[in-house]
């Protein structure tokens, strides 16, 4: 298998960015969902929601990494269709991207504008700051659509997976294996 993306299939970093991406997004996904379902205190909630910030963090640079890697490759990745049918894979792509980007980006906003130190893995990376250094615009994008952004990524996601599955099971044109073949 290639590194870089070829029209014909993804190529070997695309795909290690895809499928690390997807699990952790699941391990997010999964950890609030359960929170919501089964309540804060249920042990799966718990184990699954307890790293969320520093899973949230690595997702971070992974899905910048990533997005810088789709844009080196740009032009020589497989095609999406022709017509109108090319410009809707595009635009929810494009949606995906542009979700994934600032889910975490609100969060982190968030947690450098607020009075907490954020330190995942023990590294500091945002100091703490006294009340009247709070930056209330930061704090405000992160609790207003942090969550928010995430659950309508959610929905685009499911579809996404559901697009995946029409094309293998129903279509049969081997678009899966471009990614996963
Ligand atoms: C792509 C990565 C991430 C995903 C998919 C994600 C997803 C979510 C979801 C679905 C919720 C539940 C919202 C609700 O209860 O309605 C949530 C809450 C939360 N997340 Fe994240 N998150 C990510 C990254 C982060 C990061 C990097 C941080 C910290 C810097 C963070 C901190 C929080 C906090 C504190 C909450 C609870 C308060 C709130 O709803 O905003 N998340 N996240």
């Amino acid at each position: 298998m290639t590194i870089r993306d070829s029209t014909a299939r993804y190529g070997a970093v695309s795909r290690a960015f895809h499928w690390a991406v997807a699990a952790l997004l699941l391990w997010q996904f999964g950890g609030m969902l359960s929170e919501r379902i089964l309540g804060e205190d249920s042990p799966l909630a718990a184990a699954l929601s307890a790293n969320h910030k520093q899973v949230g963090t690595i997702l971070f640079v992974l899905i910048v990494a990533r997005a810088v890697w789709a844009l080196v490759n740009r032009g020589r990745r497989p095609a999406h269709g022709p017509g109108l049918q090319g410009y809707a894979v595009r635009l929810g792509h494009f949606a995906l991207y542009a979700l994934m980007l600032a889910v975490p980006s609100a969060a982190l906003l968030r947690a450098w504008g607020n009075e907490r130190a954020f330190a995942p893995f023990g590294f500091q990376i945002f100091a703490s700051r006294s009340p009247d250094e709070v930056v209330a615009t930061a704090t405000a994008i992160g609790s207003n659509f942090h969550g928010e952004l995430a659950w309508i990524m959610g929905v685009l996601i499911l579809g996404h997976i559901a697009m995946a599955v029409l094309h293998q099971v129903v279509l049969r044109d081997g678009t899966l294996k471009r990614m996963a073949g």
